[in-house]
Parts: structure tokens; C-alpha cells; sequence
């Protein structure tokens, strides 16, 4: 038996790293998994009959309504993880352009309003409620871990987690979490060009000997999150980071 058995996911970011860990570990697990990602070849390498590629792009309302609409089509929605996420090559706020500053807000933190709006409106409705979980980052919980616009994009997902988990988990109707992971090897780096150096904390410039975790252990974490053994567990943030930040 599947610690997940019947439910139904979305996961979005699913082509690529932790999300992809989080799509196969929660259909092994009995889900059946809306895997979305913007990048529809990432989603080609899927060959599980319980993982349903979708492709989507968060930061546009209406194709995440469409993918809110394939989990109503296929009877009900239990679970969304908010995994998609970019970075923005740690400017600093002086060197922050508008373009930056609006591509990562509106893949961080405006995907996921929209994919909980909407969400919430499906999950409240359910005689079973759902469970949200937000994917994060250290970055959410400290000045230094990215740059400006990552920062306040992931400290605004967490304000997003935290509200919701207030007004609709009180009763454990929709219970809403977040996982802040540390350094994790995926494929985020590629969206990195020209870093801002002066963007960077002396810490990461050293950058040796840091705890790097892997994809699997994300998704492991996502799963104790998303199943009943997390059952009493609301407005949460987890670090993963594997003590980083308390070096
Ligand atoms: N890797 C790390 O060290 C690290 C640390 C802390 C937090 N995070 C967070 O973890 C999450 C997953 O990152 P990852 O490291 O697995 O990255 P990744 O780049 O390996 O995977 C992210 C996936 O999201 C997809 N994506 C990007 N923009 C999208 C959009 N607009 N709509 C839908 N999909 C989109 C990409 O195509 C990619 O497949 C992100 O939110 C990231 O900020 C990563």
C-alpha cells in the first residue's frame, strides 16, 4: 500500500530536478501526478502510466487554470506542489532590472498565487480538503542566499503559505506548507548567467565543503509533507539544507 494511494497531485516544475524527484516518488506511492513544466521536452522522458505530462507555464493564469481543470476532469484535486522556480543571478538591488525582477516574480511568486487561487477554490469545495505545499528556499528565510528578487520572491511564498495555512487550515481542511531547501545539484544553475558578484555572500564565494543535497531527498521530505504522517502539520517551513545555514 502507497502512502498516497487514490490521490490526485499536480506538481509543476515537474520536468527537471526536485520536481521530477517529487512527480516519480509521489506516483510510486500510488498518485496519479499532473507533472507540468514550461519545458514540454523535459516531460517527454516520462514513461509511467500514473504521471500525466502537462505542459505549462505558472506565470500564465489561464494555462494554470487549464491545469487545475485536468485534475477536476479526472475527479478531484489532493494535492499541489509549487515547485517551479528560477533564479536571477544574485543582483544586488542596485543592479536590478525590471525585467529580472518581473521574470522571477512572476515565475515564483505570481505562479504560485495563481495555482493556489485557484487550487483553494477546488480544495475547499472537496469533502476531503487538500494539502498545498510550496517548494521554497533558504533564500525565503535569510538576506543572503540569492539575489534580491529571489529573496523577496521566496519570502513572499512563504507569507503566501502562511496565509493560506491560517485561514483555511484551522479546521485541517487545507493544510499548506513550505519546504525551504538549501544547495540542492539540479538543474537550476542553468538558468544562471553572469552572476552578480557583488550579489553573493562571502560565505557561498568559498562555496567549499557545503552540505549538497540530492533531488530524492527533497522529494522525500515533499512526501512526509504532503501525506497523512504530516497530518498535523500547518503553515510549516521545513528546512532541508542539510545545516547549512546553521554553519
Ligand atoms: N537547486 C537548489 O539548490 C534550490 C535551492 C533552494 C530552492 N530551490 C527551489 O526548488 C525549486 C525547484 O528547483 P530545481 O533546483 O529542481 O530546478 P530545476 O531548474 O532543475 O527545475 C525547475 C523546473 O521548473 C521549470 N520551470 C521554470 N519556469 C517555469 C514556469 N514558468 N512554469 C512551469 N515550469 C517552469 C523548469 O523548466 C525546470 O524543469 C525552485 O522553486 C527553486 O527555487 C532550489
Amino acid at each position: 500500500m502507497g502512502k498516497l494511494d487514490g490521490k490526485i497531485a499536480i506538481v509543476t516544475g515537474a520536468g527537471s530536478g526536485m520536481g521530477k524527484a517529487t512527480a516519480e516518488l509521489f506516483a510510486k506511492e500510488g498518485a496519479t501526478v499532473i507533472a507540468s513544466d514550461i519545458n514540454s521536452d523535459r516531460l517527454a522522458d516520462f514513461k509511467n502510466d500514473h504521471i500525466i505530462p502537462f505542459a505549462s507555464n505558472v506565470a500564465d493564469e489561464k494555462e494554470v487554470q487549464a491545469m487545475i481543470d485536468k485534475a477536476k476532469e479526472l475527479g478531484h484535486l489532493d494535492i499541489l506542489v509549487n515547485n517551479a522556480g528560477i533564479m536571477d543571478n544574485f543582483k544586488t538591488v542596485d543592479h536590478l532590472d525590471d525585467e529580472t525582477w518581473n521574470r522571477v516574480l512572476g515565475v515564483n511568486l505570481n505562479g504560485p498565487f495563481y495555482t493556489c487561487r485557484a487550487a483553494v477554490k477546488v480544495m475547499k469545495e472537496q469533502p476531503a480538503g487538500g494539502v498545498i505545499l510550496n517548494i521554497a528556499s533558504i533564500g525565503g528565510l535569510f538576506g543572503g542566499c540569492g539575489g534580491c528578487a529571489y529573496t523577496v520572491s521566496k519570502h513572499g511564498l512563504i507569507g503566501l503559505t502562511k496565509n493560506i495555512a491560517a485561514v483555511y487550515g484551522y479546521n485541517g481542511k487545507i493544510r499548506t506548507n513550505a519546504i525551504s531547501p538549501g544547495g540542492v545539484a539540479t538543474n537550476i544553475m542553468d538558468t544562471i548567467s553572469e552572476i552578480d558578484q557583488e550579489g553573493v555572500k562571502p560565505q557561498q564565494r568559498l562555496g567549499e565543503n557545503l552540505p549538497i543535497g540530492t533531488s530524492e531527498d527533497i522529494a522525500q521530505a515533499a512526501l512526509f509533507m504532503v501525506s497523512d504522517e504530516s497530518k498535523f502539520v500547518n503553515g510549516a517551513v521545513l528546512t532541508a539544507d542539510g545545516g547549512l545555514t546553521d554553519l
